[in-house]
Formats: C-alpha cells, structure tokens, sequence
C-alpha cells in the first residue's frame, strides 16, 4: 500500500530514522530556527516603532541632514523580538551542558553563581555612578580581594581581568612594562612555554608581542627541567606556568623553575586556571 502522506514521511512505525530525509518548511531542527540575516530578509522599508515624523528641511539638525539612505532593514517588533531571543539561544549554558574547556573561568561555576552575580545591585551598576551608591559592591571587591591575597600569598590582586586569558593578558602587560621600566625589554622578546600549556598562554605571549619558545615536557607529562634551563637567558622576559599543569599534575619542580627563571632575570606567570585543586593546600606565592 502506498504512503498516505505526499511528501515521503515515514508512516509505516518500523521505519527507521534514516528514511526521514525531508527538510523541514524552515530549514529548522526541532524548535532551533534557521533563521537568515536580516540583511538577506525582505525588511527594507519596514519600522518596528512610529517615530514623529522629522522635519525635511534640516532646521533642526544644522548642516546634518541625511542624504542617502542609510541601508539598514526594518523589523516589526516580533521580528526583532525574535531575532534576539533566538541570537540568546545559541549561547552555550551550564543548563544545557557542561563547559569542557576554554573557560576556565566558568568550568566550576554552579548555576547559582550565575544568578547570585545577576542580582541587580550587581548587574545593574554603571561604571560612573557615584560611589557613595555602590558602597556594597566596593566592599564585597574588597572583601575577595582579601580572601584571594590570603590564599595566593600574593602582596595584591587586580580585580579587572574578566577570565583567564584575560588575566593573561594582564600579567604579560605588567611583565612588559616591568623589563620596559628596566630599559631590558629591547634584549628580552623571548617567553618560555611548557608544550602542555593551554592555547591561551602562548596566544597570550604573542599577541603582547613576544616569541613563543616551547619547554619539553617529560614522560610522566611535567616540564621538562633540564630543557628549561637550557632555554633560559638575557633574551627571556618571562615563562608560563599553569600548576597543577593542563594534565592535572602537580609541577613537583616549580620552586626550581622559579629559582631558575628569576636567576636570568625572567619573570614568572603562574596560570592559575587550576588554582581551585591547590586552595587550602600550598600558596602560588610562596612557590617563588
Ligand atoms: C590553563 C588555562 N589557562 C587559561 C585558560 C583560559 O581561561 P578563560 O577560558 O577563562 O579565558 C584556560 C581555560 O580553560 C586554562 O585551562
């Protein structure tokens, strides 16, 4: 017997997802739509919102009258509500799967950090308000500050980095201007980097405006000490460490990497992307 319906669906209750072949209407999967570019939609002449009509003349803008179009395309209102809502559903979220990788930042967050830093005493200052209106946010930044100088063992913390790479960025910027301040930076384009660092450390170097040199690591996956030495000199500003390392091992050897480093002048970044196994257990500050 044939299929009732035209198009080819499956109707027989044995037939195998494979034979489901036809697009959908939309392009669509499920409740994801496709949706194209408002540029490539039919919008052009289209507005969402009734704004009173200007004066053509000018008299109001000066010289600043609009010549040409300006070419952009015109929503209604569900169709930009629409676009936005779907633009937020292509953000990955701890609600729908964990973060593997590439935030470390986030990898640990439960949900209800999430919300907490939602709050609107939070979420909804702006950066010039005065500050005797945001007394509660100064104290909780001075309040983790403490907590985070108390378990590094560091003499301060910056608070603007927004996640790991971007604290990156700011460590190899000080470095920077550190050898800069020692009028050394010309001699020193060199950073060190251990072949199991994250992506991000040697992106980081680079973009700062140094070489990337790779330290070997050893077999059981911990920098290689000897190769280190053998690479450190006048011509290096600094090296990336994580610790424990991006295999999750411990660098048993890292107050020998500091001595060294610090010995050739060189500056040492400790990632501390992985700083949630050591709290409570061992301080980045008094490792060198
Ligand atoms: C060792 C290490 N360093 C840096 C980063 C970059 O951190 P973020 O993704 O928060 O920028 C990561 C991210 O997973 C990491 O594992």
């Amino acid at each position: 017997m044939s299929t009732m319906n035209t198009v080819g669906r499956p109707t027989a209750p044995n037939a195998s997802d494979n034979d489901y072949k036809h697009p959908t209407l939309t392009g669509g999967r499920g409740l994801l739509q496709d949706e194209a570019l408002i540029f490539e939609g039919e919008g052009w002449g289209k507005t969402g919102v009734d704004l009173p009509k200007a004066k053509t003349d000018g008299s109001d803008l000066g010289d600043l009258v609009r010549r040409d179009p300006i070419g952009l395309p015109g929503l209604s209102e569900p169709e930009a509500m629409r676009h936005y809502v779907r633009l937020s559903q292509k953000n990955h979220a701890i609600d729908l799967a964990i973060y593997p990788l590439g935030s470390c930042t986030m990898k640990h967050n439960p949900r209800l950090n999430e919300k907490m830093a939602r709050l609107a005493g939070f979420s909804d200052i702006h950066p010039l308000q005065p500050q005797s209106t945001v007394q509660g946010a100064l104290e909780l930044m001075d309040t983790l500050s403490h907590w985070l100088t108390t378990l590094t063992g560091m003499p301060a913390v910056a608070l603007s980095p927004k996640a790991g790479a971007h604290g990156e960025l700011c460590g190899l910027m000080a470095i920077r201007a550190a050898h800069e301040a020692k009028g050394e930076h010309e001699q020193r384009r060199k950073v060190l980097v251990p072949t199991s660092a994250h992506g991000t450390n040697p992106a980081t170097a680079a973009f700062v405006g140094y070489s990337v040199v790779e330290v070997a690591q050893t077999d059981d996956g911990r920098v290689d000490v000897a190769d280190l030495a053998s690479k450190l000199g006048p011509d290096v500003a600094a090296i990336m460490v994580t610790n424990p390392n991006t295999c999750g091992l411990f660098e048993r050897d890292i107050m020998e990497i500091s001595r060294l480093t610090h010995a050739a002048g060189a500056y040492f970044y400790c990632d501390g992307a992985n700083f949630n196994a050591i709290v409570g257990r061992v301080r980045p500050g008094d490792l060198g």
